[in-house]
């Protein structure tokens, strides 16, 4: 096994210093030393010969306390693609831990290959104890090709595992709280525009009705919306409107979806699902849904507020799943991490209020919000240190 650690304990613009000898502005390094995009803390690229595991663990910052985001395993271009993707995510789970109001930094781990033929007890093992070797700097969890029976086997080598099964400590599928969290975003997007933290009486369409989807068709018909559905998966949807007869209906596929008259638009499939030719054909004016990434290009953000669509950052809305697995570190309790999760109504509002206190749209506002959490704290190792010690 070897590590190699790429340190830079706290971003600051000395780096620029060094500027002449390091790469172009387009390489994953400039990425990582340079970009205001960037500027992580440490990079830590992991290879065990014996079990075939290469990985990345890209730990964005940890001012709030130590980086939290999840292992993806997916088979990646190249190793460069690989890193960038760590990069990305690493920064991203900074903005959404800041604002889930979370002592925890950002990180995330790749592991480079193919999930169904590379995966085995003996790499994830081997993962595991690149992650013990961070000796807590980084906690873990689920993510794209990872399971929950994946983070049991991860969570023998270290401390610092969530995402595992109950019978391991865990608190098992995040889905029923990013689902919550969806919920109470959408309430705080309702009181913004149309008065009333409630979605009685409005027509809300979800796209996807797979784990978290299909936990918010309950709760918008237990407040009494109308629910317009589609999923590829048609024994899905069957079941879904089977349960809900008069009250949830569905329609073929999202483009059609996007075209139905809708007050909100729950995007809970793929990311990527705002790019300009949905943004244009949108009937809804509030957009809140728990899929990632849903901004397909920069300036989306601007185009739904030039149209009156009010936008509930995705990152923000769908946090109620991590927050969850930040709270399997303290022995997990469900009715403490749901009482956090509640508070994403709270957040919404804010960041809806600084959106229009500052005259940008609330993808903005709910950057600068982070920013400002993350930069309000002085960092500190404070976590690492022995019990007791000074
Ligand atoms: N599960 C969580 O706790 C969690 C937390 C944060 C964010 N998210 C994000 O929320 C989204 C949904 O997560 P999930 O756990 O419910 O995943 P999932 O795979 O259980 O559900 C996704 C559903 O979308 C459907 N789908 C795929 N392509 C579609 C398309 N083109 N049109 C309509 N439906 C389509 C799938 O058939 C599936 O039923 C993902 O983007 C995920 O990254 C999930």
């Amino acid at each position: 096994m070897g590590v190699t650690t790429v340190t830079d304990v706290r971003q600051t613009d000395r780096a620029s210093s060094i500027e002449p000898t390091v790469s172009p502005e387009s390489s994953v390094l400039a990425k990582l030393f340079r970009s205001e995009q960037g500027g992580h803390e440490q990079v830590v690229l992991c290879q065990d010969r014996a079990s075939g595991l290469k990985a990345v663990i890209a730990l964005h910052s940890t001012a709030l306390g130590p980086a939290l985001g999840g292992t993806r395993f997916h088979a990646y271009a190249s190793d460069e693609e690989a890193v960038e993707d760590a990069l990305n995510l690493a920064r991203g789970m900074s903005y959404k831990n800041a604002l889930a109001g979370l002592d925890h930094g950002g990180g995330k781990a790749v592991i480079i290959g193919d999930p169904d033929t590379l995966k085995s007890e003996e790499l994830l093992l081997a993962y595991g104890r690149f992650v013990a070797s961070l000796g807590g700097r980084y906690v873990t969890a689920c993510d794209v090709g990872t399971y929950v029976a994946d983070m049991d086997v991860v969570a023998r080598e270290n401390r610092w595992t969530t995402g595992r099964s109950p019978e391991n400590g865990g608190a098992g599928d995040s889905s029923v709280l990013t689902a919550f969290g969806v919920f109470q975003g959408m309430r705080a997007a309702a009181k913004v525009q149309w008065g009333e933290p409630t979605l009685r009486g409005r027509r809300v369409g979800i796209a996807g009705v797979g784990k978290v989807g299909h936990h918010l068709v309950e709760h918008l018909v237990d407040d009494g919306a109308e629910v317009v559905i589609t999923d590829v998966r048609a024994d899905a949807v069957e079941r879904i409107v089977a349960r809900h007869p008069g009250r949830v209906t569905a329609v073929s596929d999202a483009e059609v979806l996007v075209r139905t008259p809708l007050d909100v638009y729950a995007p809970c499939a793929l990311g990527g699902a705002l790019d300009d030719a949905t943004v244009g054909a949108l009937t809804a004016t509030v957009v809140c849904g728990a899929a990632n990434n849903q901004l397909a290009h920069p300036g989306v953000e601007k185009d739904l507020a030039d149209r009156g669509i009010l936008y509930a950052p995705d990152y923000v809305v769908n946090a109620g799943g991590v927050i969850q697995v930040a709270d399997e570190l303290h022995g997990f309790d469900f009715d403490r991490a749901k009482a956090k999760a509640t508070k994403i109504y709270d957040t919404t509002l804010a960041i809806f209020d600084r959106a229009k206190a500052d005259g940008v749209p609330p993808a903005v506002a709910a950057d600068r919000l982070a920013e400002q959490r993350i930069a309000e704290r002085t960092p500190s190792a404070e976590w690492l240190r022995p019990e007791g010690s000074a």
